[in-house]
């Protein structure tokens, strides 16, 4: 992701698709043009890469010229497009192939064929590198596409957003959700997860998604995701990922206006990490990192075992007990730590300590997020 003044861009389409696309054109406009010698005419400034690639590429003698609309200098609505620079060639007789960057509108296109009418040329066409056919309101024909794109602002290989972005080698799209931080939280029981998940949602607005809880709430209201996730669990069959993953998109959905998500007792596995990229993914949105807060197993005893004795939970009461959660936690967690150490996301944060030193080191690390 890239983010250009105010806005995030994702990637969008990359360099060797951008570079199918106009070998592909160049292969079309070759094949149509046999031996004529026609002449490119590129419309700046978004047309510079287009038009190099494109002539790189071509495969016969052509001339290559460059032509600029005025409304490019400052000059806002689209209404206003009049004058054209740079057409000092005599075109008579000559087979003439705009190359274009984009075609949104048509507006822009529309002025080229009003001021093309009196070029006496032999034939006029038209090649756009990128197309947005929902928005186009003309008739114009256009004779090659590169690419068909939604009607979403795009940036990159010649498109700019106010200046910036057209170097970029390769294309990326506006992000139009807000953007988020994500974390998933993890910690060996005992770590004081659950204390520090409180303060952080506090302090960044964030949505602290516990799977636990949010299993126990559509079960305990029956909507139809808990009875089928129930319908599992009554079975004895570990409940499929496509079912915890709509209930965290139902989540994600109810709170639009957070900040991110804390989340918290998912994934559990490579296949869930992976669904829950996609999740984000699709979403617009990313996980940021996966903060996991590192106690050394000694003290993890000493802790539990003195919640054991005021709070009467059992399973805080037995060392043995206590032991296995904590051995099996880093068995399952190992997994999920070269998952996301590979995408350099893992942030191990020393939890060691008082409760508000463990908050500080955790909002250190986040604030870089
Ligand atoms: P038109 O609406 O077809 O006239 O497109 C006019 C011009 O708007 C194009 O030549 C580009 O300069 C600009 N444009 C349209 N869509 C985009 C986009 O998604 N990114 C960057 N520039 C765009
Ligand atoms: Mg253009």
């Amino acid at each position: 992701m890239i983010k250009l003044h105010d806005l995030y861009f994702k990637p969008f389409i990359s360099e060797k698709e951008i570079d199918v696309a106009i070998q592909r054109m160049v292969d079309e406009v070759a094949h149509d043009l046999k031996d004529e010698i026609p002449v490119f005419v590129g419309v700046l400034n978004g047309s510079f890469m287009f038009v190099s690639d494109f002539v790189k590429k071509y495969p016969k003698p052509c001339e290559v010229t460059f032509i600029k609309l005025a409304s490019y200098e400052g000059v806002k609505s689209t209404e206003d497009i009049q004058r054209l620079i740079g057409l000092t060639q005599d075109l008579t007789g000559r087979t003439v192939v705009i190359l274009e960057d984009i075609i949104d509108s048509g507006n822009t296109l529309e002025e080229i064929h009003r001021i093309f009418k009196n070029e006496k040329v032999n034939e006029l066409k038209i090649a756009t590198l990128f197309h947005k056919p929902e928005a186009y309101k003309k008739d114009f024909k256009l004779h090659y596409i590169g690419v068909n794109v939604p009607t979403k602002f795009i940036v990159g290989y010649g498109l700019d957003y106010d200046g910036l972005g057209r170097n970029l080698p390769e294309v990326y799209q506006l992000k139009t959700t807000q953007y988020m931080t994500n974390f998933v939280l993890f910690g060996p029981p005992g770590a004081g997860k659950g204390t520090q998940a409180n303060f952080l949602k506090e302090t960044y607005n964030l949505v602290h998604i516990s799977t636990g809880d949010v299993f126990r709430h559509h079960i305990k209201n029956e909507t139809a995701l808990g009875m089928l996730a129930k319908s599992f669990m009554d079975k004895g069959e570990l409940v499929p990922d496509q079912v915890t993953i709509d209930m965290l998109n139902a989540e994600v959905e109810k709170n639009t206006d957070a900040n991110g998500f804390i989340f918290d007792g998912f994934p559990r596995t490579n296949a869930q990490a992976k669904a829950l990229d996609e999740l984000m993914d699709s979403k617009d949105s990313q996980i940021n990192a996966m903060v996991a807060l590192e106690v050394e197993d000694e003290v993890l005893v000493e802790r539990l075992l003195g919640r054991g004795k005021t709070s009467g939970r059992p399973d805080d009461a037995d060392e043995q007990i206590i032991r296995n959660r904590i051995k099996e936690y880093y068995e399952k967690t190992a997994i999920l730590k070269d998952y996301y150490d590979a995408q350099g996301k893992y942030c191990g944060v020393n939890g060691v300590g008082s409760i508000s030193d463990i908050t500080d080191r955790l909002t250190q690390v986040i604030d870089k997020l």
